[in-house]
């Protein structure tokens, strides 16, 4: 199992120091871009992802909770993502968009909802590299995870297993040390973790546990 450290929790006053200190044990960093209209937060766009790409080696996952993402694909990619999350939620036309991020050479990811249904993907599933179920209702850090989720990654890690899949189940928001092991056992590969990573006093070490959990 991997974990992605979401740097929406670490410290934007000394953002790189931050993230120096989770370079060694995170697998990937996540990145929250909110544009206040998807999700009632704004962070981040393009520019900091590109001056960081500068100075960090991890893989750089992009989650974008944004409207229309279809305009923000080549900026993020220009700026060093290696991987483009969007929501199905905020795409009229997901199988272009799918194929317009892979043929840039950057892997991708589909977000969805806690209320949204896996059932829109199942024509689009086979070609997805990520399937980011949120467990929190995206927008914010540190809500509570929502455990009515937990059967949705089950159904797709069953899914997965029928249609013989080689894509991920990530699962984003409310990660912690006993959260964690719900959502392994329910079939996730990859976590994301802001603030169980970036608030304890030892990011490093955070990692470890999460992965020991
Ligand atoms: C929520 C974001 C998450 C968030 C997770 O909209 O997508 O990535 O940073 O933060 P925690 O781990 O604190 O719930
Ligand atoms: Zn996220």
């Amino acid at each position: 199992m991997k974990i992605s450290p979401s740097i929406l929790a670490a410290d934007f006053s000394c953002l790189y120091q931050e993230i120096s200190r989770v370079e060694g044990e995170a697998d990937s960093l996540h990145f929250d871009i909110m544009d206040g209209h998807f999700v009632p937060n704004l962070t981040f766009g393009p520019g900091l992802v590109a001056s960081l790409r500068k100075k960090v080696n991890l893989p750089f996952n992009v989650h974008l909770m944004v409207d229309n993402p279809q305009e923000w694909i080549s900026p993020f990619v220009d700026a060093g993502a290696d991987l483009i999350t969007v929501h199905l939620e905020t795409c009229r036309h997901l199988d272009r968009l799918v194929t317009v991020i892979k043929e840039k050479g950057t892997k991708v990811g589909v977000a969805l909802n806690p209320a949204t249904s896996l059932q829109e993907l199942e024509y689009v599933v086979s070609e997805v590299d990520i399937v980011l179920a949120m467990t929190v209702n995206p927008g914010f850090g540190s809500q509570s995870f929502l455990f009515s989720v937990i059967p949705k990654i089950r159904d797709l890690r069953e899914i997965i297993k029928k249609r013989r899949l080689s894509l991920e189940i990530e699962v984003d928001g409310g990660i912690n040390e006993d959260t964690a092991a719900r959502a392994i056992e329910a079939g996730a590969s990859i976590l994301v973790a802001g603030t169980a990573v970036f608030g304890a006093s030892d990011p490093g070490k955070a990692i470890l546990r999460l992965k020991n959990s």
